[in-house]
């Protein structure tokens, strides 16, 4: 039988002997893909940093506590997740008799490869006294090493949650934990993640825009170095920083996150100018190289052939749901 959580697209495509799909330039991929939603009945949740087209195809858009709460909620059959493994496999845990489709299983995370379960398990083991909160961004053998599962929009509440003096280990993202820390006065034993694209972000760079936009807003996602987040206006998840841009009665934003949120920041406020915050080499913005492994054929290719598929151990399964659970309640009670 084909593993498919451990080989790529191409190749399952190839020996299930559906790779003659040059795709015909003419075929209209949204239409196609609208044809496959109604047949299958599926749903495509797609996060703020899929590309444009992905993002316009999508019946719901929404930032990591968004996308998980509406696949804890759809009575659709097949959930095609555009966005990255950890998020689509916590649409898994959360269905297990649902299809759980991702277009591209390439599509990583920096941040969930920073913290293999088996080098954590023996960090958590040294510390028996603290809870683990770790950001969704992980895979599901962490999530069965955690207590609570938390997001960038949901983290602060989460962490003021429990009491002020229960010892807490926050994995796997050390600047998300390092501003939580700084915003709650708690002193929780990092994990020494990060996300790449995050983290490249240049002060130098960002400083200059400010000087040539002095109007401009910066609008910063917490997964940013703390330099970064100290000259933000705004702090927030993608969620937080979209509403953010929407209320605000300034018309120009530097965005210090992943460029794929300009999309709907520019849809939602059309006369609003939205500057993408450059990285430290030679691009002009920063694009997630997992996130942008999707694409609008490989989606339509996903839906068509309900491959690759997301599929999981049943005791890993039960275990990573418990604290996920844990903060789809805490966020009910808060509103979040
Ligand atoms: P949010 O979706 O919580 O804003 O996090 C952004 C991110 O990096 C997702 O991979
Ligand atoms: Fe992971 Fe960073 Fe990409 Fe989000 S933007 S998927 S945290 S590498």
């Amino acid at each position: 039988m084909v593993d498919i959580n451990t080989q790529n697209f191409e190749s399952i495509l190839k020996q299930k002997g559906f790779l003659d799909f040059d795709l015909d330039p003419s075929l209209d991929l949204f239409s196609e893909i609208e044809k496959l939603k109604k047949e299958k009945n599926a749903i495509i949740l797609a996060h703020y940093y899929q590309e444009p087209d992905i993002q316009d195809v999508a019946d719901f858009i929404g930032d990591s506590l968004g996308l998980a709460q509406k696949a804890a909620q759809t009575d659709a059959a097949i959930i095609v997740f555009a966005g990255v493994h950890f998020m689509a496999e916590t649409a898994k845990i959360l269905n297990p008799t649902k299809k759980v489709l991702l277009p591209d299983l390439n599509a990583g995370c920096s941040l969930s490869d920073s913290a293999p379960p088996a080098i954590f398990k023996t960090f958590k083991d040294k510390h028996p006294d603290h809870l683990v909160i770790s950001y969704i961004n992980c895979s599901a053998g962490m999530k069965a090493l955690s207590d609570i599962i938390c997001t960038s929009s949901n983290a602060q509440k989460i962490v003021e949650s429990l009491p002020k003096d229960q010892k807490i280990i926050f994995a796997p993202d050390k600047n998300l934990g390092a501003y939580i820390n700084k915003q709650t006065g708690r002193n929780m034993l990092l994990w020494n993640g990060t996300c790449m694209v995050h983290e490249i972000f240049s002060l130098e760079k960002i400083t200059k825009l400010k000087l040539r936009h002095p109007k401009a807003k910066v609008l910063a996602h917490p997964e940013c170095e703390d330099a970064v987040l100290a000259v933000a206006d705004f702090v927030g998840s993608t969620t937080g920083i979209l509403k953010y841009s929407k209320a605000s009665d300034c018309n120009e934003f530097i965005v210090a996150t992943e460029a794929g949120i300009l999309h709907q920041m520019q849809k939602e406020s059309p006369s609003k100018t939205f500057i993408p915050a450059p990285p430290n080499n030679s691009c002009a913005c920063n694009d997630c190289p997992y996130m942008k492994f999707n694409t609008l054929e490989k989606l339509y290719l996903c839906m068509k052939y309900e491959l690759p598929e997301i599929t999981m151990d049943e005791t890993l399964r039960l275990e990573a749901k418990k604290p996920i659970d844990r903060m789809l309640k805490i966020s009910a009670k808060y509103g979040l």
